[in-house]
């Protein structure tokens, strides 16, 4: 059910104090009650949006008059608008913690409409209606097709302080993003909380730890996206009330929300981006394979796990140590018994090329005049939240009795930002911001009381004082925005690595989160992709689960699957619980152990490919990880049977888990269009006879015919295969393996050309830490290849960049190559290139030497 003020439906908000309105006859309907009002209790009065009553047009955009409430619609881009709605007479403040000050302050012009039925605006791309009676915003593209419009007979309505919009929702309309919600991976047909929650995810648990108030819709060919700018507890109900008809809104805030219009799902999440921002480009060392429990301490134990995955020859980059490091459970200090010499443990660790990543809780132990410098410091420079009469607020966390750094305030941010400065000096590599919602566990809900106040100092506000209800929301957001700005500060050449479990829409400027406590089970690892999914689709790039699990302890088979998938994931990190079995690579014996590794080192050698993709977020905030409609939108029109279990990695791998892990029918793989190899064998897949659809097989039936129509090919699961394909098409760049991004690869550049439709890849690199690659020491450079007759070149392009490679030679392999004998030369060389051919890969080798300017490596003889 969805709950509006203080958990009671909306539904019943709207109906139960104020029958008596006639909202129709009147232009906005202000009714409710009428008892004197102190200074400190809202205006407990209706208003519904019914009729327009004036309007006037704006250079980029339209303002209507609604009776005494006012609707301002603007044109950030031609595709981006922006609807604010109040029911007084003025805007609320035009700040947020999301949306770039740059980019909210855009307008484009834009040429007023107007007639009998409406007032309204056009811009190059989209036709905007406010239509007068009754009231609605109806959102066109040009051809007419309705993009988004209010739901007939359901109008914009004000309540206590809150507010519901609905929208039409044709049949055929599917949801998608809104963060790391579970459910289902569409949205439709369910209703959602956002209120940071620490509560880890379940089938269906809601709210969660995130709040992201956005979402893609999509409508056969036709998408948009909207962004619902507002930080209090908001809901969303895509059709769980209301068959046609979505809706949404908040019990506090402003009526704030964007229409970004596609019409591709790619566009529409890149109007979001450039609203809320980009990722940072991460340090290449948290792309490697992370090992982590609650917890590995005292020393001997995380120095035994480095030894052990060393030995073992398991590719590793990343220890974590959780919260037992900590001298009774307070952030920022170090277990001297457990951890004696600890600025040697780390340069131990660094020798042994791992990096060291430390959980710090935002809770800070409430423990004055014991010396314990992050209470005193805070306490001196007030930077904690406080109750509703002033004073400091406590609550219970892991260190017993916490205060909570308010990270509205821009000094209180620099002040925790400072905090690290010790750990950066003893050479701790990266931060863990968790338990941020923040959790409290004696408080309400499992957080703090809703008026404790808050402090906003920030750019762009004005500087007032704000309740818990309208802040709750951003503390995870803002504390890792401090963690990552301090770091930044303390080794300005340095990126910054922070993990955060609670955010906001935005969050993904600072850095990477992930899904928080699963359980070790197949529902789980299935679980997880959509939830990675859906939160790449609401701009957060950088992500990851707990792999294996971390409530309970993963089954062999599960674990392993769970390595396999998260191979192709983006932060690739095994997290198991307090008092769990041990979850490490080895722990179910050699032969598990072998399989998993072979994932792992699989990753490794896709890192030129997945860094590729890291840094092209970077730039686009394009997911890492991409629903097959990202990349190919026609089968939201076509039907894609995949559509929750199947992923792509970039846009060229295409994963293709069994729906359900733990069985072993056999299954068919979806393959989006166009031409997929085999990852592991090179093998072209066959193209799938399109299934009959249900006329077709009621007819054959009804006409006693019984049709036998044709059946994909079905592949037999195995544990120590997971489907993974290649768009033909593709140049993907692979390395030799490494035990660390420490290592320096030893061998060849390697580039698998796939043939096929617009072929083409890329590859960047740098030094995969400082940002030098600002100032021009990376490598960027982007190959084609096409195949003419029995012909194949491949076109290297011109080298952007001062970075030196790592390599001397570049190991060209042409996949979809029938036979051994192949002619191939260089056209900066007369001399005939040698080559090998792999009959069972299908695949022909060729060495060359690197150039780094443009070349063509032309491949002759491809004869059956
Ligand atoms: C909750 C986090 O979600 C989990 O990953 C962590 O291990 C525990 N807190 C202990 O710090």
């Amino acid at each position: 059910m969805m709950l509006g003020v203080r958990g009671v439906p909306m539904a019943h908000l709207f109906s139960y104090r104020f029958t008596s309105c006639i909202v129709a006859l009147i232009a906005i309907a202000v009714c409710g009650s009428t008892v004197a009002q102190t200074a400190s209790t809202a205006v407990e009065s209706r208003v519904a949006l019914t009729t327009v009553s004036g309007s006037s047009p704006l250079q980029d955009g339209l303002q209507v008059q609604a009776g005494s409430a006012q609707i301002r619609i603007t044109a950030l881009r031609d595709g981006i608008l922006r609807v604010r709605v109040t029911p007084g007479a003025s805007l609320p403040e035009d700040a947020s913690w999301a949306v770039l000050p740059r980019h909210r302050g855009n307008s484009v012009q834009v040429q007023a409409t107007q007639d009998s039925s409406s007032v309204g605006f056009r811009t190059s791309v989209l036709d905007v209606r406010v239509e007068r009676n009754p009231l609605r915003l109806v959102v066109r593209d040009l051809a007419g097709n309705v993009i988004c419009a209010d739901a007939v007979g359901r109008p914009t309505e004000f309540s206590r302080g809150g507010f519901t919009v609905s929208k039409d929702m044709p049949s055929g309309e599917h949801f998608f993003g809104l963060g790391d919600k579970t459910g289902t991976f569409d949205r439709r047909e369910q209703a959602y909380t956002l209120w940071n929650t620490d509560v880890g995810p379940q089938e269906a648990v809601d709210p969660l730890y995130k709040s992201i108030p956005f979402f893609l819709s999509i409508t056969g060919g036709r998408s948009y996206g909207l962004f619902l700018d507002n930080t209090w507890r908001t809901w969303f109900d895509f059709g769980k009330q209301a068959r046609d008809a979505y809706s949404f809104g908040a019990e506090g805030g402003p009526l704030d929300y964007y229409i970004i219009y596609g019409p591709t799902p790619k566009q529409v999440l890149e109007g979001y981006i450039y609203l809320t921002g980009t990722p940072p480009l991460p340090p290449l060392w948290s792309l490697g394979f992370q090992q982590s429990r609650y917890s590995y301490s005292p020393e001997s134990q995380v120095r035994e796990i480095a030894n052990r995955l060393r030995a073992d020859k398991i590719p590793s980059d990343v220890l974590y140590m959780d919260i037992d490091y900590q001298d009774r459970n307070r952030p920022f200090t170090v277990d001297p018994a457990k951890f004696p010499g600890f600025p040697d443990f780390v340069a131990d660790l660094h020798k042994q090329k791992f990096h060291l990543v430390l959980i710090t809780d935002l809770h800070i132990a409430h423990v004055a005049g014991q010396g314990y410098m992050p209470y005193d410091t805070g306490h001196a420079g007030d930077h904690f939240v406080k109750k509703a009469d002033g004073s400091e607020f406590v609550g219970i966390v892991w260190p017993g009795d916490a205060v909570f750094p308010d990270f509205t305030r821009a000094q209180t941010r620099d002040w925790w930002g400072g905090l690290y400065a010790q750990f950066v000096k003893d050479g701790v590599d990266g931060f863990w911001n968790d338990m941020n919602e923040p959790s409290v566990f004696d408080g309400p809900g499992k957080t703090m009381p809703l008026d404790n106040i808050h402090r906003i100092d920030e750019p762009g506000f004005a500087k007032r004082t704000a309740t818990h209800a309208e802040i709750h929301n951003i503390v995870g957001m803002e504390n890792e925005r401090a963690t990552y700005e301090g770091l930044l500060k303390l080794r300005p050449n340095e990126r910054p690595f922070v993990l955060t479990r609670a955010t906001y829409a935005g969050g993904q400027r600072y850095g990477f989160t992930w899904t928080g406590d699963n359980s070790s089970t197949w529902n789980h690892l299935r679980l997880a992709t959509q939830m990675l999914l859906n939160l790449g689709l609401s701009g957060i790039s950088f992500v990851g689960d707990d792999i294996g699990g971390f409530n309970g302890s993963p089954p062999a088979d599960l674990l392993t699957r769970w390595i396999e998938m998260g191979a192709f994931n983006p932060m690739y990190r095994d997290h198991t619980t307090l008092g769990s079995l041990p979850q490490e690579v080895w722990v179910h014996g050699p032969e598990q152990e072998a399989i998993r590794r072979r994932y792992i080192e699989t990753r490794y050698r896709m890192l030129p490919y997945i860094y590729t993709l890291a840094e092209e977020a970077s730039r686009t905030g394009l997911p890492l990880v991409r629903p097959i409609f990202l990349e190919f939108p026609e089968v939201m029109v076509s039907g894609f049977d995949g559509l929750d279990t199947e992923f792509l990695l970039g846009p060229d791998l295409l994963v293709a888990p069994a729906s359900f892990g733990e069985m072993m029918d056999d299954y068919a793989v979806s393959y989006p269009p166009g031409d997929w190899f085999d990852f592991w064998t090179g093998q072209r897949m066959p193209q799938q006879p399109v299934g009959p659809n249900i006329v077709q097989i009621a007819n054959s039936i009804s006409s006693g015919a019984n049709t036998k129509f044709p059946e994909p090919a079905k592949i037999h699961p195995l544990l120590d295969t997971l489907p993974v394909y290649v768009r033909g098409g593709s140049i993907l760049p692979l390395q030799p393996v490494i035990q660390s991004t420490d290592d320096t690869p030893q061998g060849s550049l390697e580039l698998r050309v796939y043939p096929g439709k617009n072929c083409n890849g890329s590859l960047y690199l740098d030094d995969g830490h400082t940002f030098d690659y600002q100032h021009g020491a990376y490598l960027r450079q982007a190959f084609t290849c096409s195949a003419q007759g029995n012909a194949v070149s491949v076109d290297l392009g011109k080298r952007e960049g001062s970075y030196a490679p790592w390599w001397k030679t570049i190991e060209v392999v042409i996949y979809d190559w029938p036979s051994a004998g192949a002619a191939a030369s260089l056209s900066n060389s007369a001399s005939a290139l040698n080559t090998t051919y792999d009959a069972s890969q299908h695949a022909l080798h060729i060495v060359i030497p690197d150039t780094p300017g443009e070349e063509r490596l032309q491949v002759g003889g491809r004869t059956p």
